[in-house]
């Protein structure tokens, strides 16, 4: 039986879309199907989510003419074009047309391929997210980044582009590895420390009943990053602003995929160590104190998240895979810092000499 208990918005004009969160609900066919225009459908999921939850969601399809599983392999070593090229032979060669709706039925991996393919089909087809990580349901489903990596960088192949809708079912949690969910986790702390001070407290109170996946905990954690997401986007849609501090820790953490190969470190957790790197850079400005890093840093252990950078990463390796960030301007690094617990700041001028400091600390 489907609950469906939050329905947010994304407001972007006619671009505008809801986020629904429920448990059980990628079942529910009233809900997928309203969002479904045509009388074609990809369902665009991975060898490992495919099995779990692909029947389910192509039974709330209901009746269509054309409906193609397209099941990509596994892992963020495949978020390239190629595998991208593989989406569009199989579209083609099934013979979907520009009223098709893809649904990306995964974690970030596929939603952002995904939701990049249909930037691209035929310039551009509906798509759906249903995230089924806690990483993509409280981030990357919502606010339309896709993308692939190149070799040289993450995500630097991609585009903006809405959904027409966020499905998230929680009880696809209660399959996710410990290590995914907690990774997923960093992206849900982050929105306490960028803009939600008592969302932040709430979770280091309700942290144990978070790990220990308490539905009414997980409902209330998604709700409120959604939000806090949907509120950021809504203001600054294509990142010529407020949207960076969606980015906090990930300069740092992106350094840390890219270095050690996409797949090794999981994003989330390059993003929990990237983060104690850019609370520590706040703390060291004044604007919070070494006891909220302290807090931080315990709470990431709570979580089982790596709270430094990879031993094998120097400062050289840091600072050359940092200059190739999107956030560079004009020759200017640019990075997310902390003005308080609960409000972020992007700053630029944060010298080479305080992050050599910073890395060999
Ligand atoms: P992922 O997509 O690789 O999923 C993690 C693992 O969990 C995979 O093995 C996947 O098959 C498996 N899985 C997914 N759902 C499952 C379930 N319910 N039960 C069991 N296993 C399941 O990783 P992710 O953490 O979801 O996403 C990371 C990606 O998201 C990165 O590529 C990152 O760049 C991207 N991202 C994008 C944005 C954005 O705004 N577009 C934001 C943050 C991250
Ligand atoms: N995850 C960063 C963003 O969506 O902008």
């Amino acid at each position: 039986m489907s609950l469906l208990m939050h329905t947010l918005h994304v407001e972007l004009g006619e671009r505008s879309y809801p986020i629904y969160i429920g448990r059980d609900i990628l079942s529910d066919p009233s809900l997928l199907s309203r969002h479904i225009r045509g009388r074609q459908v990809a369902l665009v999921s991975n060898d490992t989510v495919a099995p779990l939850y692909g029947d389910a969601v192509r039974a709330a399809l209901g009746d269509r003419d054309l409906v193609t599983d397209i099941v990509l392999p596994d892992g963020e070593q495949y978020k390239t074009l190629d595998t991208l090229n593989h989406i569009f032979d199989r579209l083609l060669a099934c013979g979907h047309n520009r009223s098709t709706t893809l649904v990306a039925l995964g974690g970030g991996v596929v939603g952002d391929v995904c939701g990049f393919a249909a930037a691209c089909y035929q310039r551009g087809v509906d798509f759906v997210q249903v995230p089924t990580t806690l990483l993509a349901q409280v981030d990357s489903s919502v606010g339309g980044k896709t993308a692939v990596n190149h070799p040289l960088g993450k995500n630097m192949i991609g585009a903006f582009y809405q959904p027409q809708a966020v499905l998230i079912d929680t009880a696809t949690l209660h399959s996710l590895p410990a290590r995914e969910f907690a990774a997923g986790l960093a992206e849900v702390v982050k929105y306490g420390l960028i803009c939600d001070a008592p969302f932040y407290d709430w979770l280091q109170d309700n942290m144990p009943r978070l790990l220990a996946r308490e539905e009414a905990a997980l409902a209330e954690a998604i709700e409120r990053s959604c939000a806090s997401k949907a509120t950021v986007v809504a203001a600054d849609e294509r990142e010529g602003g407020i949207r960076a501090i969606l980015n906090l820790g990930h300069t740092f953490g992106h350094a840390i995929e890219t270095a050690q190969g996409y797949g090794t470190w999981l994003h989330g957790e390059a993003v929990a160590a990237g983060t104690v790197l850019a609370l520590r850079l706040s703390a060291r400005r004044g604007a919070i104190s070494e006891a909220d890093v302290e807090g931080f840093i315990t709470l990431l252990q709570s979580m089982k998240l790596p709270v430094v950078p990879p031993e094998d990463m120097d400062a050289e390796q840091f600072l050359t895979l940092m200059a190739r960030d999107k956030k560079v301007l004009d020759g200017r690094l640019r990075l997310v810092l902390l003005s308080a617990i609960g409000q972020a700041e992007v700053v630029d001028d944060v010298s080479e000499a305080q992050l050599r400091e910073l890395f060999a600390a």
